[in-house]
């Protein structure tokens, strides 16, 4: 019994709201709750928009953005199963935040790996904003050193010194730079280089309250989201809901500023592009990419009630991308 996603916030019920209420109140978290890569997530679990633990499932996961931050609806689905899809458990339909867990249930056969959001390689990769990449140690934890740099950027080249598109868009090209000169083992190909470039913009627009609304995240508000894992006291969602069609003109301004071709490291220094893995901002052309070889790698021949689970998913995923007109659904396992 897997709950379809769900529905869009209703009219009236999609607007400016204060969000960080009593309903939510912030807690840090307990010793046993799991954290993850995403500020966002970790934030909404610390005020219970998520179940605390930092398990959940995706049609929690999928409510929580779009009541605690107005994601719109499409959107929240297509990162969220998408996540799922790598990183969940389809047999239990449960994932962890953070760190694999014996909490998701029992796992289906190898090589699914169920490594929860923490796992490096999936929607986790290489050139995080606070975080290190995977070969210098966690990609989970909220690094400080990483999270100072980005306050720099902000200081350098936004406006008032706030976390803007372009310190965002200066940010992510140095990322990319500092990742090819020091990771012989870098990784930068989809599905991770979609998830880096929204990821870059996300905080201009999610994390800036949605009173101001001026796609200029303060340094104390950035602060509060990336490393308290807080919203900032009063705070209020974004007035309506935001989807890609706000994203996207966001990532394609940051993409135009800083061209780059998809690649791995061959050893530092050493990057070999790979051109034919999709565009940063071509949705439809991740989703296949996730159906037809990402997902299969880890379940290449389900059957029973995992491949059922399995379609499932894929098909939620499908929906969330589906407004892109000329996107063809694809069957890996049979229609
Ligand atoms: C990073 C998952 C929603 C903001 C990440 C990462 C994952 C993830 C796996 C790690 C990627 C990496 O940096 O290597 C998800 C899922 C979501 C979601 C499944 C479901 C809806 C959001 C939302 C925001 C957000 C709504 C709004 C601000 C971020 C940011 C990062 C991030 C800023 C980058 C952190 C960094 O580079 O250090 N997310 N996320 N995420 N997420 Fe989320
Ligand atoms: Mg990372």
């Amino acid at each position: 019994p897997i709950p379809n996603p769900p529905e869009p916030l209703r009219a009236g019920q999609n607007g400016l709201k204060l969000v960080n209420d009593a309903a939510h109140p912030f807690k840090t978290q307990g010793t046993d709750e799991i954290r993850g890569p995403c500020p966002a997530l970790n934030t909404l679990a610390n005020h219970g928009y998520l179940p605390r633990s930092g398990v959940a499932r995706p049609d929690q996961i999928v409510t929580a953005v779009m009541e605690g931050l107005n994601l719109g609806n499409d959107f929240a689905k297509f990162l969220t199963y998408q996540a799922f899809l790598m990183n969940g458990n389809p047999l239990t339909n449960l994932m962890s935040i953070g760190m694999k867990t014996p909490l998701t249930g029992q796992d289906p056969p190898k090589p699914a790996q169920v490594g929860g959001l923490s796992q490096h390689g999936t929607f986790e990769g290489d050139t995080s904003m606070s975080r290190v990449d995977a070969f210098f140690g966690d990609p989970a934890a909220f690094n400080q050193t990483r999270f100072n740099d980005l306050l720099a950027y902000a200081t350098k080249y936004g406006v008032n010194g706030t976390y803007d598109v372009t310190a965002a868009s200066e940010l992510r090209y140095e990322r990319l730079q500092d990742s090819i000169a020091t990771n012989p083992q870098l990784v930068f190909t989809s599905p991770r280089i979609l998830s880096a470039y929204s990821e870059a913009v996300f905080p201009t627009v999610y994390f800036v309250d949605g009173r101001l609304n001026n796609r200029q995240l303060t340094q104390q508000a950035a602060t509060s989201f990336f490393a308290m894992q807080r919203m900032p006291q009063d705070f209020h969602r974004q007035p309506a809901p935001v989807s890609f069609e706000v994203i996207e003109p966001l990532t394609g301004k940051l993409f135009k500023d800083h061209p780059f071709v998809p690649g791995v490291n061959h050893g530092k220094n050493n990057y070999i592009e790979m051109p034919q893995t999709p565009a940063v901002s071509d949705f439809c052309g991740i989703y296949r990419d996730i159906a037809l070889r990402v997902i299969p790698e880890q379940y290449p021949r389900p059957t029973g009630p995992l491949k059922d689970a399995i379609k499932k998913n894929l098909v939620f995923l499908y929906g969330a991308v589906s407004f892109q007109h000329n996107c063809t659904q694809v069957f890996p396992y049979g229609k």
